[in-house]
């Protein structure tokens, strides 16, 4: 039985994991991570992380041929293949702060496979890294002198979260990138022989390394590209009366553009874009292609703009200040179905608001803990109320900020009823049934499309 070792038992490795060792009972599947509360929980009924039909997966395969553990050396040794999905974020300090990708998990995961490993093994990428890491990859794993050959691939990972287990299942394809040399070919091989085990050969694509680290960059700064646009249109539909949603219908029965990933948003939130375009920025600066890293950090930069106009028009719209008015936040997630909130949009508006002393009640079916953390700073100013109806009692607003289906089907005569006069909705989603709502009396403020006020 061949023995895949993933080091990294987060949002990334998990998932995947499972997903490989459900599909592949001939292997044999150990995940290890130095966070051992993590490992504790992954072997429990409590996972680390919520997605739809994770647990099942895991249920069914574990300590069959799905292990977690915080033995890292033992692993790395009777490992063939090596995922290594360890966290990189972006650099808070030295040089690219800001911006670069922090590899410093990265590179000491390089150097523990170097010092553990007694056989050949191939090492896989799967975090999403700056391109040409692997070649840094190479180099640590090849300064000893054992005679062990590692042969590095790059497969990026591009699974959504909230439907990761769907998006592994039956991914739009998956990507290889190894090098050309017999044993490169080889190593590929081995892997595309994972992966074929249950997705069509034909959806398995091989690339060069770099072409594979750079692949992942790219489509998440063109995924995050269609998203800055369509709101740069929201905000020309608010001053215009154009409805941003007619015009994202209109322009997506284009073939060519397609309809998905235009919907209007608050912003696009979530671990991965903002770090992946200005990590594609950095790297551009680093050729000196200043002008393609502008044109790409307009992405980020448009993303913020669109979070800062959002509270402007709140504020803007109840009679210029917030002092002191309670706000009902309703969802904290970056997205639905998820309870990650690492870059939510909601985080943001909700510093400004609490800047604009005003006094929230933050909602969430699933990311209220994480919320705490996120407004830890702003303790006396907020509260947490799971029940969205609580949350927005004698409240003189509410704002969605995450799309999750449970607020569309609110009743929202009995929230009306108990919020103070007038009152706003302000949907950060374009989720709600905006006439009924304007109907029940609420003053209603979509994105991108007219207001529906009775003041
Ligand atoms: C993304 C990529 O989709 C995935 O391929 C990659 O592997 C990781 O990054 P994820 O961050 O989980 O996945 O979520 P995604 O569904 O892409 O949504 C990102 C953000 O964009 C969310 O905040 C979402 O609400 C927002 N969004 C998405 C919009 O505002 N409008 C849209 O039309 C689509
Ligand atoms: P991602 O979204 O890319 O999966 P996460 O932060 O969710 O990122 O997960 C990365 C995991 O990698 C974390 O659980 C972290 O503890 C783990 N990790 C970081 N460095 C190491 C290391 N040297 N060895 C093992 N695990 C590590």
């Amino acid at each position: 039985m061949k023995n895949i070792l993933c080091i990294g038992a987060g949002y990334v490795g998990g998932p995947t994991m499972a997903v490989i060792a459900k599909m592949c009972p001939d292997y044999e599947v150990n995940i290890v991570d130095i966070n051992e509360d993590r490992i504790q929980r992954w072997q429990s009924d409590d996972l680390p992380i919520y997605e739809p039909g994770l647990k099942s997966i895991v249920r069914e395969t574990l300590n069959k041929n799905l292990f977690f553990s915080t033995d890292i050396a033992g692993n790395i040794k009777k490992a063939d293949i090596i995922f290594v999905s360890v966290n990189t974020p972006t650099k808070t300090f030295g040089i690219g702060a800001g911006k670069a990708a922090d590899l410093q998990y990265w590179e000491k995961t390089a150097r523990q496979i170097l010092e553990y490993s007694d056989s050949d093994k191939i090492v896989v990428e799967k975090s999403t890294l700056p391109v040409r890491t692997a070649q840094a990859m190479e180099r640590i794993l090849n300064s000893g002198d054992e005679g062990i050959h590692f042969e590095v691939l790059s497969n990026p990972e591009f699974l959504a979260e909230g439907t990761a287990i769907k998006d592994l299942l039956n991914p739009d394809r998956v990507l290889i990138g190894g090098h050309g040399t017999e044993t490169g070919r080889k190593a590929v091989a081995e892997l595309v022989k994972i992966y074929t085990h249950w997705v069509d050969s034909e959806r398995v694509l091989t690339a060069n390394l770099w072409s594979s680290e750079l692949s992942k960059l790219v489509a998440n700064a063109f995924l995050a590209q269609r998203i800055s646009s369509i709101n740069s249109v929201s905000a020309i539909c608010d001053a215009t009366e154009a409805d941003v949603s007619e015009v994202s219908r209109a322009i997506g029965m284009d073939s060519r553009i397609g309809k998905k990933f235009l919907q209007a948003s608050v912003g696009f939130g979530g671990s991965c874009f903002k770090k992946d375009i200005l990590n594609l920025v950095y790297l551009c600066d680093h050729y000196g292609l200043h002008d393609v890293a502008n044109y790409w950090e307009q992405v980020v930069l448009m993303n913020q703009y669109q979070k800062t106009r959002f509270v402007a028009r709140m504020i803007a719209t109840m009679f210029n200040t917030v002092v002191d008015k309670r706000i009902a936040i309703l969802g904290f997630a970056f997205k639905a179905d998820t309870g990650d909130t690492r870059e939510s949009p909601a985080i943001d508006i909700c510093h400004q608001l609490l800047d604009e002393h005003a006094c929230l009640t933050v909602s969430d079916p699933q990311a209220l803990d994480n919320a705490k953390r996120d407004l830890a700073d702003y303790q006396d100013l907020v509260t947490f109320e799971v029940d969205p109806y609580l949350a927005t009692e004698n409240s003189h607003a509410l704002a969605i900020l995450t799309e999750w289906e449970e607020y569309i089907n609110l009743d929202y005569n009995r929230i009306y009823a108990s919020m103070v006069k007038p009152a706003f909705i302000f949907d950060g989603r374009n989720i709600l049934d905006h006439d009924q709502l304007f109907t029940i009396g609420f003053n209603v403020y979509p994105i991108g499309k007219p207001p529906l006020t009775h003041i």
